[in-house]
């Protein structure tokens, strides 16, 4: 059986992920930049950050990657599902996650991503778990620190599920 437990209610993060928007306003003023959306985990998260973002300069490209293989638990290994449709050379870059357990899936990304010669390149996630991290990674927009919980919903599923949920909430796997 599965039980949800509400743990991040929509206004808050309604709240924050305006604060994060207007933050990135300010911090690429005048700059084109480009935000790349992890599939599928922050399709949510991605659309409603960009009406936050106040810019004529800005675009967006999708990345698929999978180090889960559907269950709770890393595997470690990161494969690239999905490639960029554009040139990301000479634009400023932000990675934008659903959220950051182990640091793999983003270490992983952004050496990848370096080598295509963005102007730069910044993480932006939903969630961190910081207990789990493994490879230590910069994060310059986060909006919340959360417990080492599996958790589901704005996007986030378990084996698919619960993406559609309009808050965060944790899960619990009953057996029986
Ligand atoms: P990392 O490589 O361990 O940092 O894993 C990051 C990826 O694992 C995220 O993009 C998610 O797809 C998935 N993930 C990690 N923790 C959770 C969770 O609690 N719920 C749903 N997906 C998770
Ligand atoms: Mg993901």
């Amino acid at each position: 059986m599965e039980i949800v437990h509400q743990l991040i209610p929509i206004e808050k993060i309604e709240e924050r992920v305006s604060d994060i928007g207007r933050r990135i306003s300010e911090d690429y003023k005048g700059k084109e930049i480009v935000l790349i959306g992890i599939l599928k985990g922050a399709v949510i998260f991605l659309a409603d950050l960009m009406r936050k973002i106040d810019s004529n300069q800005l675009t967006v490209d999708f990345m698929g990657l999978s180090s889960y293989e559907g269950g709770t638990r890393s595997t470690g290994v990161v494969k690239i599902t999905s490639d960029l449709k554009r040139s990301i050379e000479g634009i400023h870059v932000i990675i934008v996650e659903d959220i950051i357990d182990t640091g793999l899936t983003l270490n992983f990304l952004t050496q990848n991503l370096a080598l295509k010669n963005p102007a730069s390149i910044e993480i932006c996630t939903l969630l961190e778990k910081p207990s789990n991290i493994q490879k230590p990674i910069s994060v310059k927009y986060k909006c919340f620190e959360i417990p080492d919980k599996f958790v589901i919903g704005y996007g986030l599923d378990y084996e698919g599920r619960y993406r559609n949920l309009p808050f965060i909430g944790v899960l619990e796997i009953k057996e029986d």
